[in-house]
């Protein structure tokens, strides 16, 4: 296996040791994503009660395929724990998300969970935001007019495409992934944008994850932000508080 996909294994299993009996929780997309739902699917095998919300089509069939209870958000009204990956995060915990298209429901999920875990290889920390494109999930009606109001703002937008078709997230909507010059403030342009009609939302994530868990070639590194530190965690009825 090749070391970054290391990475991401040892840092999906760190964050599977944050899981409990009962827990209802939160799967996150992608590749080292799919580390995480191996483990927890292991540990569901063993006897683990976990029920899941899933982020994509994806993730609920391999969720499903590896003993894991999915549940859709309608049937709790609780998540304990999510786990996801990112595609880039600085030191202050900002991070751009959706490079797997997923990130509407990746955001609903975060922002319900009690606690929010990200895991990824070391590739993903960066000094600053922008080499990734931001994902905009944006309604197909209108498109043009909504890709013109984020060029209007000095962004580059690209409609996101795979295997020569029109990409569609699970959501049947479009993506645009944006390119935000350097000069500009990144938090404050996405902010924009999310404002802008048309667009449903943006894989900007501001500093909502209670923790990142960082796969090393030597082992993993977790990192609590201190924004989300005392965040209750509810385990099976009983409050504890970190
Ligand atoms: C999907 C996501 C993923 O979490 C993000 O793209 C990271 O993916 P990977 O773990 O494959 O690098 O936001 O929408």
């Amino acid at each position: 296996m090749e070391e970054k996909e290391k990475q991401k294994q040892r840092a999906a299993e760190a964050a599977a040791r944050h899981l409990q009996d009962d827990m209802t929780i939160g799967l996150g997309t992608g590749s080292t994503a799919y580390y995480l739902i191996l483990e927890a699917g292991r540990m569901a095998k063993a006897g683990m009660r976990l029920k899941a919300v899933t982020t994509s089509k994806a993730t609920e069939e391999l969720a499903r395929s590896h003993h894991i209870s999915v549940i859709l958000p309608e049937e709790t009204d609780c998540v304990d724990l999510a786990i996801d990956g990112v595609d880039e995060i600085d030191r202050e915990f900002r991070a751009v998300k959706g490079g797997g298209g997923a990130l509407l429901r990746e955001k609903i999920v975060a922002s319900k969970a009690k606690e929010v875990i990200w895991i990824m290889d070391e590739s993903k920390l960066v000094e600053r935001l922008g080499a990734f494109p931001l994902a905009v999930e944006i309604l197909p009606f209108g498109y043009a007019w909504t890709a013109n109001a984020i060029l209007d703002l000095g962004c580059a937008a690209k409609i996101r495409s795979q295997e020569g078709q029109q990409f569609h997230t699970d959501n049947g909507n479009q993506i645009l992934d944006v390119t935000i010059p350097k000069e500009l403030d990144y938090g404050r342009v996405a902010e924009t944008i999310k404002g802008i009609p048309g667009v449903l939302e943006t894989g900007y994530f501001d500093r909502a994850c209670s923790r990142i868990i960082i796969g090393t070639s030597q082992g993993t590194e977790e990192r609590v932000n201190p924004a989300r530190k005392g965040s209750l965690l509810r385990i099976g009825g009983i409050i504890n508080e970190e």
